[in-house]
Parts: structure tokens; C-alpha cells; sequence
């Protein structure tokens, strides 16, 4: 099954207000699919009702062919929801690796016996440096998380997300207050791990956005007006009109 992520004719007002007007979307396996639009737009209104936190009016959420419309957020996240950076809680006295193996741990309530076992502890092992590596503070494995800068904490925070073993990865600006070299290294772990994880990217950062998204859907006044590659999306008409300012 390819479409991880299937939303299905969503509608939300709030009074007089349509945040979401009719919205079709899917995230795809392997794909980074950006969602961009003004502020207002519904982007926000969007993820909190994939997330479960608010309540569409109609219309459904697909999560790899199971109807989770009407699920509350935990046993959301429980399936394989992954958000960052609000679900997630760095622990500052850790150090990055126990920062991930306690997000593993939770995961798996097994998890202990497992790791008791001398096999499976070395499995797990080889699972977080996996996760280190793709967030590339391996070297950095034994630095209390209170040490780490405003981006390697992201970047662990990330890797928390993924110790989850999520379905998908919800980003809500995560390029937000980076410098230019920490935001080039994070489009870098971004590609890597859309390979293992889709990831449903909502991004001001323009350059951000078509540089790394497979996939780009423009959200103006709660609906989708176009959806596409990042060429189509500069190109299209509409989207220059009621977004990019550029007609
Ligand atoms: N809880 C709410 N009650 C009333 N109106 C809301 C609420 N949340 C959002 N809105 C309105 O819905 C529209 C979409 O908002 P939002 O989803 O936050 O947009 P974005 O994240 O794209 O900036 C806006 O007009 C906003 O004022
Ligand atoms: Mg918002």
C-alpha cells in the first residue's frame, strides 16, 4: 500500500469560517509532501485533525487503510503517528542515546524482557545507532540532550520520533529559528529518512520547501488549489496569485 496517509473529502468550519473546505490529500510512501498556503489558510486546523485534536464536521482520515476518523489522539499516535516537535519530551540529564532508547523502550512494553536477552539488546543497539547515524549525532552519542544546541536538539528530537517506528512523520516548521548550515544538514536527515518514514511537512521556508518536497499541496482559504511537483507548483498560475505573490 503506497498511500500511507488518505484524507478523504474533509470539511471544518468554525461559525462563518471554512477552515477546511472539502479537502482530498494523501501522503505517499517515500515521499516528503510539503503543505504550504498563507497564513489562515487551514494549515494548522489540518494537522490537528489528523491528529485527532479536533473534530471534522465531515469527511474522513485514512491511516494505511484503517478509518481513524473518529479515533481520539493516542490511539492515533499508538498507530503510528509521529510529531514533532510536541509529543516528544527530551530529557535533559540524558544523554542522547538514552534519550532514544527510553523513546524505544516505550514503544515496545516488551521491550525489557527483550533487552534482556543478550540478542536482542544487541538488536536494539544496532536499531538506535541506526537512528543516530541517520541523525547524525552518532558521534555526539554520549552528550547529556542539556548540552546540545537549539538544532541538535532537533535533530534528537527527530530521532525520538523515529524510535517510535511511526508510520509518518508530521513536521510543523521545523526549519523555524535554524541557522543556514543546521537547515542544509536537516534537508539532508529529512531525505534520508523519508525513505523509511513519509514525511508531512508544513514549512514558511520556501526554498526549504522546493528544494526537498517530492510533493507540494497549496492551501488557500481551506482549499486545496493545486497539488504537484515543486516545477509545477513555481509554474502554476493560481498558486503565483493567491500565494507566491508573483503573477
Ligand atoms: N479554534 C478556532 N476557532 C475559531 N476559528 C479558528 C480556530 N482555529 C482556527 N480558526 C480559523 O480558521 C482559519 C484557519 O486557521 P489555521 O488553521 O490556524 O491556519 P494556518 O495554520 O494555515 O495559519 C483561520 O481563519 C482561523 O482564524
Ligand atoms: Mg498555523
Amino acid at each position: 500500500m503506497n498511500k500511507i496517509l488518505k484524507i478523504v473529502n474533509l470539511k471544518k468550519n468554525f461559525g462563518a469560517i471554512t477552515a477546511s473546505n472539502d479537502i482530498n490529500f494523501c501522503l505517499e510512501k517515500g515521499e516528503i509532501h510539503a503543505l504550504i498556503g498563507p497564513n489562515g489558510a487551514g494549515k494548522s486546523t489540518l494537522i490537528k485533525q489528523i491528529m485527532g485534536e479536533i473534530k471534522q464536521d465531515s469527511g474522513e482520515i485514512i491511516l494505511s487503510g484503517i478509518n481513524i476518523s473518529n479515533l481520539k489522539t493516542e490511539d492515533r499516535i499508538h498507530l503510528g503517528f509521529a510529531r514533532s516537535f510536541q509529543i516528544t519530551d527530551v530529557i535533559s540529564d540524558f544523554t542522547i542515546f538514552q534519550n532514544v532508547l527510553l523513546a524505544k523502550i516505550g514503544k515496545e512494553k516488551t521491550f525489557y524482557n527483550f533487552y534482556s536477552s543478550i540478542d536482542s539488546s544487541e538488536f536494539a543497539l544496532e536499531q538506535i545507532k541506526s537512528i543516530l547515524l541517520k541523525i547524525d549525532l552518532w558521534d555526539k552519542k554520549e552528550t547529556p540532550a542539556s548540552l546540545l544546541s537549539h538544532g541538535e536538539r532537533r535533530q534528537l528530537e527527530i530521532g525520538i520520533a523515529l524510535a517510535l517506528d511511526p508510520k509518518l512523520i508530521l513536521l510543523d516548521e521545523p526549519m523555524a529559528g535554524l541557522s543556514l548550515d543546521k537547515i542544509e544538514k536537516m534537508k539532508v536527515i529529512f531525505n534520508q529518512i523519508k525513505n523509511d518514514v513519509p514525511i508531512l511537512l508544513i514549512e514558511h521556508n520556501m526554498d526549504v520547501v522546493f528544494s526537498i518536497a517530492n510533493r507540494i499541496s497549496v492551501l488557500v482559504n481551506g482549499k486545496i488549489i493545486a497539488s504537484g511537483s515543486s516545477s509545477e507548483i513555481k509554474s502554476n498560475l493560481d498558486v503565483r496569485k493567491a500565494y507566491l505573490g508573483t503573477a
